[in-house]
């Protein structure tokens, strides 16, 4: 596929899970891929795999709740790659605890790299985009901004605040061909799930992870590679009346929660 030759794609939390993964998709469509993090080994071997894959991608180290390292990056990119088409933003942090056991930092941690975050990628990317005539955006919510739990109050917070954003920025940027989507995932096999598994109470964090992907009607667990087809789908062509939308990459999960 060449799909997304000529054209640049940055995307945020690059360096490892459903991030990686979509970078890899969509420079194996023909994108010119940059890749923003704070994890820098991991940007490396993103851009690595890239290369590998006879790709082209540039890296920056980034902390997405900081707007002037956001901008930078932008800037940076953009004069490195020759502009930006699209921002495929996937930066994010979970953490659990019901309020009286949650501090305002954490609050200000997970809604600043969750809801901040792509806010300021957003405001930083639109006037790239614009200059090449339009574009693309795909955000990242979760289920858990639809159907949430027990102690995650902060989190669904966070990623209810992006699928509401989705909305109102592709409004204001629908005149100007620049189209704006989240996607919804369901439980994906990634790193950031070891992550969730190992804050409960449990002597294998591996089956816990494995028992949450059964929960999704299609009984399994989802790869990243299932979610960056989503989102290579969403940032093309193909979907190019397709805008505001939350689109669910969720196995079934939310149809079943209601
Ligand atoms: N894995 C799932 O089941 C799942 C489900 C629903 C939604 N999501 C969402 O999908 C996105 C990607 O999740 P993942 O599973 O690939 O997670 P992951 O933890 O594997 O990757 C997240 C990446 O974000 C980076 N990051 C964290 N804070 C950052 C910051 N301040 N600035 C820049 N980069 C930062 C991390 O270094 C990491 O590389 C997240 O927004 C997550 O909330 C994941």
């Amino acid at each position: 596929m060449t799909g997304f030759t000529g054209k640049v794609a940055v995307v945020t939390g690059a360096a490892r899970g459903i991030g990686a993964a979509v970078a890899r998709a969509l420079a194996a469509d023909g994108a010119a891929v940059g890749l923003v993090d704070i994890a820098s080994e991991g940007l490396e071997r993103t851009a690595d795999a890239i290369a590998g894959q006879g790709g082209r991608a540039a890296v920056v180290r980034a902390d997405v709740t900081s707007e002037p390292e956001v901008a930078a990056a932008f800037e940076h990119l953009a004069a490195d790659l020759g502009g930006v088409d699209m921002l495929a933003s996937f930066a994010g942090v979970v953490g659990y605890a019901p309020a009286p056991d949650c501090d305002e930092r954490e609050w200000d941690r997970i809604m600043g790299v969750n809801a901040k975050g792509p806010f300021l990628c957003v405001k930083h990317a639109i006037p790239h985009i614009r200059r090449r005539g339009g574009g693309a955006v795909v955000l990242t919510s979760s289920i858990m901004a639809f159907a949430t739990e027990q102690t995650a109050a902060v989190y669904s917070a966070s990623k209810a605040a992006v699928a509401a954003m989705t909305g109102a920025m592709a409004l204001d940027h629908a005149g100007e061909g620049i189209r704006i989507n989240c996607i919804v995932p369901g439980v994906i096999r990634t790193e950031l799930l070891d992550d969730a598994a190992a804050l409960f109470d449990t002597d294998d964090p591996k089956a816990l992870v494995e028992s949450w992907g059964l929960r999704h009607p299609i009984a399994r667990i989802i790869e990243p590679d299932e979610v960056a087809q989503v989102v290579r789908f969403l940032l093309s062509d193909a979907a190019s009346a397709v805008t505001g939308s939350c689109y669910r990459v969720d196995g079934g999960l939310l149809s079943r929660l209601g």
